[in-house]
């Protein structure tokens, strides 16, 4: 290991009005190394990723490439300082190739596709990524398209890559090949920051662990020298320890609520539901599991209603709750939290007043909101972008549940949450369900289906594969349905060839 960090934070302190997000934060993230980044949600992380990446100054303190301080500008100059990042939610355009989405990152001059794909190519085989370069986005899975990012960041010379939080949709065998690729990148001497709630990941692929916690660092060395428990308490500190979930309580299902027949139906996602046909029960928990991109937007979507199927019919509840995918789609986010909180009650005659709506009404009900579901901070007037993304993802939830729901379709309800957080949604979602919802989860998560589902189908290009009992969903069966299946018909897995300029 070199002396001087490739990228390191010194010193960094970040404040957004009340909030002290970074606290004189130091990270150091080494050539060839992969560094974790832990911390409950609010901790901090997306704070420290966005002034590592140029997209946040800090109020103090300085960024350090290769022992140097250096100041960004904006996003343009950490790029040309080779600090590549993958978002969460990509920023690939679906109409777009990679080598098209290159050529738009570069506004100085003009560069012949040709030297673009070369410099694409040469970048996917230093990953070891069979990527097809010449395939619009939207023919990608969503495995595909984080590795898309990745091969373009080093398209553009990263020398440090950062990921925040780039596993939440991913089934365990992209996971896998994530996780694997980072690993052949780092060998080639990139330094790799990886902010994750999942430790067993951090376990699995990190070479340092750094914990914050209220913005301050209170834990770095090692992941080898340091074990797990030490690790959560670390993240958790001094907010209660998570309960132990509560056992499975077999539930007596009651009447059909939510019931698809026959029905195919397609939305923006490259693979749409073809004939599925399924049923979900007042008080029952049914978990639709399988590789991302394997119709889950679909199936989300049609069973929430927000498209209509080409075929077959679908027969739902009176009011729906529903937890999009994206979360972005479910928050109006150039407003206010309480916005967000309260936009699916503004018709109700409490929040009206001479016909116009009733602000003081809605933020004091808002508030009651955030305080029901720990949504930080408490002040439903700060913009709800100014959420950290855990915090995003408990709002949302917490609406839609308390709505009075008699369904409930749940796209990753638990993505980007901290243990905590999980615990308390699961329990949400166990409650809702003992009330008589019908509950519908879309989740990539095997566990999460486990400990939440009373049935659980495995999803495969848009098929239901196999509808069986929570109870039956033993590792080897869950590992051969969900892992073993290819992850898209459309997806293509060569590198396609160089076409004419
Ligand atoms: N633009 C902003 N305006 C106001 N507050 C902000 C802004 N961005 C972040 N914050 C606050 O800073 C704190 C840290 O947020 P950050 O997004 O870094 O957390 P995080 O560790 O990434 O959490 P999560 O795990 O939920 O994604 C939070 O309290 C958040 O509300
Ligand atoms: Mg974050």
């Amino acid at each position: 290991m070199s002396a001087a960090p490739l990228l390191a934070l010194r010193s960094v302190s970040k404040r957004f009005s009340a909030v002290q997000a970074l606290d004189t934060v130091d990270v150091a993230v080494h050539r060839g190394q992969i560094h974790a980044l832990l911390g409950q949600n609010g901790a901090g992380k997306s704070t420290a990723g966005k002034i590592l990446a140029g997209l946040d100054a800090p109020d103090e303190g300085h960024v350090e490439i290769a022992g140097s301080p250096v100041w960004f500008g904006g996003r343009g100059d950490a790029i040309q300082h080779g600090i590549g990042i993958i978002p969460q939610a990509d920023s690939l355009i679906d109409d777009l190739t990679l080598v098209e989405t290159l050529a738009l990152s570069q506004p100085h001059r003009v560069v012949r596709r040709r030297t673009l794909t070369a410099k694409l190519r040469s970048a996917a085989s230093q990953a070891g990524v069979p990527i097809a370069l010449d395939t619009p986005a939207r023919h990608l899975s969503r495995g595909e398209r984080q590795l898309g990012e990745l091969v373009i960041s080093l398209a553009q010379d990263a020398r440090v890559l950062l990921l925040d939080e780039p596993t939440s949709a991913l089934g365990p065998r992209e996971v896998d090949t994530l996780f694997d690729r980072l690993r052949a990148v780092a060998d080639t001497g990139v330094a790799v920051l990886l902010i994750s709630h999942h430790l067993a990941d951090v376990r699995h692929v990190a070479d340092t662990a750094t914990v914050l916690a209220h913005g301050r660092v209170v834990h770095t060395g090692p992941v080898a020298a340091v074990d797990d428990e030490t690790l959560a308490r670390a993240i958790i500190g001094d907010s209660q320890a998570p309960p132990p979930p509560p056992p499975f309580r077999a539930r007596e299902p009651g009447e059909d609520v939510l019931v698809l027949s026959g029905v195919t139906a397609t939305c923006g996602d490259p693979v749409p539901v073809r004939d599925i046909s399924l049923r979900v029960r007042a008080g029952e928990v049914v978990c639709a599991v399988g590789v991302a991109g394997n119709g889950q937007r679909a199936l989300a979507e049609v069973a929430a209603g927000r498209i209509t199927p080409a075929s077959g019919t679908v027969s739902g509840g009176r009011r729906v709750a529903y937890v999009p995918e994206v979360r972005l789609d479910a928050l109006l986010p150039g407003r206010a939290t309480w916005w967000s909180a309260m936009v699916t009650r503004l018709r109700e005659p409490a929040f009206t007043r001479r016909g116009t709506l009733d602000t003081a009404a809605l933020v004091h009900a808002a508030g009651a909101l955030l305080d029901r579901h720990d949504v930080r901070p408490r002040d439903s007037r700060v913009a709800v972008t100014a959420l950290s993304g855990g915090n995003q993802q408990k709002l949302i939830v917490g609406r839609e549940l308390d709505s009075d729901p008699d369904v409930a379709v749940l796209h990753g309800p638990t993505q980007g949450l901290d243990l905590v957080a999980t615990r308390a949604i699961h329990s949400e979602i166990r409650r809702a369900a003992d009330a008589g919802v019908a509950v519908l989860v879309i989740s990539a998560d095997l566990d999460e289906a486990r400990q939440l589902a009373d049935r659980v189908v495995v999803l495969s290009k848009g098929r239901v594969l196999a509808d069986v009992p929570a109870s039956e969903l033993d590792d080897t069966v869950a590992w051969r349905l969900t892992s073993g299946l290819p992850a898209a018909d459309a997806a293509p897995s060569s590198v396609a060839e160089d076409d004419a300029e």
